[in-house]
C-alpha cells in the first residue's frame, strides 16, 4: 500500500500562495459576517486527502494544509484584528483520494460536505486535490441556502469556469484556459509578420498532433491490474484536461483549427507508467507525425 507516507515533506514551509488564498478566503468570510447578523462561528470545511498518493497530483493533503489554515486565522484575529478569537470553525473531511480506487474520493468528498450542511454547519467550503470530488461538490452546494462559497487551489480544467453550472466556485490558480491563451499566443497565433514588437515569439504553426499522459485512453493501455480486476474506469489525467482546453480555446479563436479540428483532433495518449521500449516510442511518434498530416511538429504535454 502507498498509504501514510507522510514523513519529510511535513516539514516545509507553508507556500506562500496558499497562505495568501487564506488571508484572501478568511477576510472575505470576515467581511460577510461583520456585514450580516451571522451567528459566530464561521462554519468551514476543508476537503482534502489525508495522506498522499500518487492519486493526489498535487501533493494537496490536510497535514500540510493546516498549517497554514492555522497562520491565517491567527492574522486574521491577532495581527489585523479583523474578528475575535474563535469566529471561525475549521474542520478537516478526509476525500479519501489516498485510497487505491481514486473515483470513491467524489464519494467521501461529497458525504463530508452534506453531513456538514445537514448539521447547519457549513458557511463555506475549501480544498480539493481532485477535480471530481470538486465538481460534484461545487454542483449541488450552489443549490443549498443562498449559495454555498467553494474556494480551491486547483479545478483549473477549462470546464470548471462555467458559472452556470459552478456560480460560487472561486479558482484560485486560474485555469488551463489562461494557459491555452499562452499557449496559443505563442505556438499559433500569426506569423513573424503579423506580430508587433521584436520580442514578440509566434511559430504560427498550423499541423499539430497532441502527445500526452493518459491511462483512460492511452494506446498502451492496461487491460487489468494485478489482482485481475478491470481497470477501464480510470480516470482522466491533468494532461487530458490541459489539452482539452487547448483544444477548445484554438477552436474558438482560429477559423483554421476550428475547420481542421472539426470531425477529430490528432492525439495520441498513452500511459507514462508502464515501461516501453524505444521502439514503441518512435511507433506512436510516427503515427502523431502522421495525424498531423506529416508536415509539421508534434506538442506534448
Ligand atoms: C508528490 O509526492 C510524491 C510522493 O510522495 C513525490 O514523489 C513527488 O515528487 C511530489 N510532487 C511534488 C510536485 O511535490
Ligand atoms: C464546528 O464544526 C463541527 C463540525 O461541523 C461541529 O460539530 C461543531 O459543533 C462546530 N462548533 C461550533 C462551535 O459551532
Ligand atoms: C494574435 O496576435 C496579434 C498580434 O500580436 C494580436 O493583435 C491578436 O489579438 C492576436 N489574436 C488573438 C486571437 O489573440
Amino acid at each position: 500500500m502507498r498509504r501514510r507516507r507522510q514523513s519529510s515533506n511535513l516539514a516545509r514551509p507553508p507556500d506562500g500562495f496558499i497562505l495568501l488564498l487564506c488571508i484572501f478566503a478568511l477576510a472575505a468570510v470576515a467581511a460577510a459576517a461583520d456585514a450580516a447578523t451571522h451567528k459566530l462561528p464561521y462554519n468551514v470545511v476543508m476537503v482534502l486527502p489525508q495522506y498522499e498518493s500518487v492519486n493526489d497530483k498535487y501533493n494537496l493533503t490536510i497535514l500540510k494544509a493546516r498549517p497554514v489554515i492555522d497562520i491565517s486565522v491567527e492574522d486574521v484575529v491577532h495581527k489585523y484584528y479583523l474578528m475575535p478569537l474563535n469566529f471561525v470553525n475549521f474542520t478537516y473531511h478526509d476525500s479519501r483520494l489516498w485510497e487505491e480506487d481514486a473515483r470513491m474520493a467524489e464519494k467521501w468528498a461529497t458525504m463530508g460536505v452534506v453531513r456538514a450542511y445537514c448539521q447547519g454547519k457549513l458557511d463555506a467550503v475549501l480544498g480539493f486535490a481532485d477535480p471530481y470530488s470538486l465538481s460534484t461538490t461545487a454542483k449541488i452546494s450552489a443549490g443549498w441556502g443562498n449559495g454555498i462559497p467553494v474556494i480551491t487551489t486547483t479545478g483549473l480544467a477549462a470546464q470548471m469556469g462555467s458559472k452556470k453550472e459552478y456560480p460560487y466556485l472561486t479558482r484560485m490558480q486560474g485555469s488551463y484556459r489562461q494557459m491555452a491563451d499562452s499557449i496559443y499566443q505563442f505556438i499559433a497565433n500569426g506569423t513573424s509578420a503579423e506580430l508587433k514588437a521584436p520580442n514578440e515569439v509566434s511559430f504560427g504553426y498550423k499541423h499539430l498532433a497532441f502527445m500526452y499522459h493518459d491511462k483512460r485512453r492511452a494506446i498502451n493501455r492496461q487491460q487489468h491490474t494485478q489482482s485481475g480486476e478491470s481497470i477501464g474506469e480510470e480516470t482522466s489525467s491533468h494532461c487530458y484536461f490541459s489539452l482539452y482546453a487547448i483544444k477548445t480555446y484554438f477552436m474558438e479563436k482560429s477559423e483554421h483549427f476550428k475547420e481542421k479540428w472539426k470531425i477529430n483532433t490528432p492525439a495520441i495518449a498513452f500511459d507514462e507508467n508502464p515501461s516501453r521500449t524505444p521502439g514503441e516510442l518512435a511507433e506512436w511518434l510516427k503515427m502523431a507525425s502522421n495525424m498531423a498530416n506529416g508536415e509539421r511538429s508534434s506538442f506534448s504535454a
